[in-house]
């Protein structure tokens, strides 16, 4: 009698595969780490378009025009909140499932180095700079709520003339920082970038990137909150007519 042939294997399909990887835990942590390296590529630029809001008026509603204009910026902003879904969707179940696994947290001495500020306040640092892109991109983007500015410079340090608004800021962008001083160097390690040469220079350059980000933005609203708070037509050149239209810069 001849032995029954053993059914073929199906080959698992690309997005079978796909899904799977996103399934398992590493495959969620490199996406996050990914998305989140990506999302600090972003920081960077709209750190230096926005330190241009010191050179005043004229020359800040000058950028925003330029980005208007630029036809890849639909395409650059659909990637923007893609990167922020992945990283925001894909780290919230990461930590639910690690909750999941494992109720009770260890208590084990991990060492001096172990926990950071940063490190122990991923989820806390994470809710509100959430919270704050929200309230920001409502507010300065899609100008809901505050007196409309002349133009978009006029909007945006308007905005800052309110101290409640920029000490918010101040403590959320506190928050960012936080935020970053453990992320940067935990996507490195996620990445598999890690060897006993490179990995204190990289936690050094994750912890300055972070300080950078941080004290780069909150000396905006310090700045138009608390030092600068002359209406923004007495910035412009002495101009009191509108400068730009509003919206565009990043
Ligand atoms: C003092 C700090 C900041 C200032 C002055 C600032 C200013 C601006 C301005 C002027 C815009 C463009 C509004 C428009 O297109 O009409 C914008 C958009 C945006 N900002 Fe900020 N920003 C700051 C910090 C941040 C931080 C820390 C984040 C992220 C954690 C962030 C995320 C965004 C996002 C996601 C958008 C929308 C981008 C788009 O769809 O075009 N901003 N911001």
């Amino acid at each position: 009698m001849q032995a029954a042939e053993a059914p073929a294997q199906a080959a698992p399909c690309r997005s079978c595969r796909a899904v799977e990887f996103l399934e398992s835990s590493i495959g969620k942590k490199i996406m996050v780490a990914l998305a989140g390296l990506f999302l600090c590529v972003f920081l960077l630029t709209h750190l230096a378009g926005n330190l241009i809001l010191f050179l005043g008026g004229p020359a800040f509603d000058r950028y925003a025009q330029m980005l208007e204009s630029n036809p890849l910026l639909p395409l650059a902003e659909s990637g923007l909140v893609i990167l922020f879904l992945i990283h925001i969707a894909l780290a919230v179940r990461a930590r639910l499932a690690n909750m999941a696994a494992r109720p009770v947290a260890y208590q084990v001495y991990k060492g001096k180095d172990a926990r950071t500020p940063g490190s122990s306040t991923m989820a806390l640092t994470g809710t509100l700079v959430l919270v704050f892109i929200i309230i920001h991109v409502a507010t300065i983007k899609f100008q809901v709520g505050g007196a409309k500015g002349p133009d978009l410079f006029g909007h945006v340090t308007g905005w800052f003339h309110n101290p409640l608004y920029a000490g918010f800021y101040v403590v959320a962008l506190i928050g960012v920082g936080l935020h970053l001083s453990h992320g940067v160097q935990s996507a490195f390690q996620t990445l598999g970038i890690n060897h006993p040469r490179y990995t204190p220079m990289l936690k050094k350059l994750g912890a300055a990137f972070a300080i950078l980000i941080a004290l780069g933005f909150i000396s905006i609203p310090i700045y138009f909150g608390f030092f600068n708070r002359a209406p923004a037509t007495m910035q412009t050149n002495g101009s009191a007519m509108p400068i730009g239209p509003i919206g565009g810069a990043q």
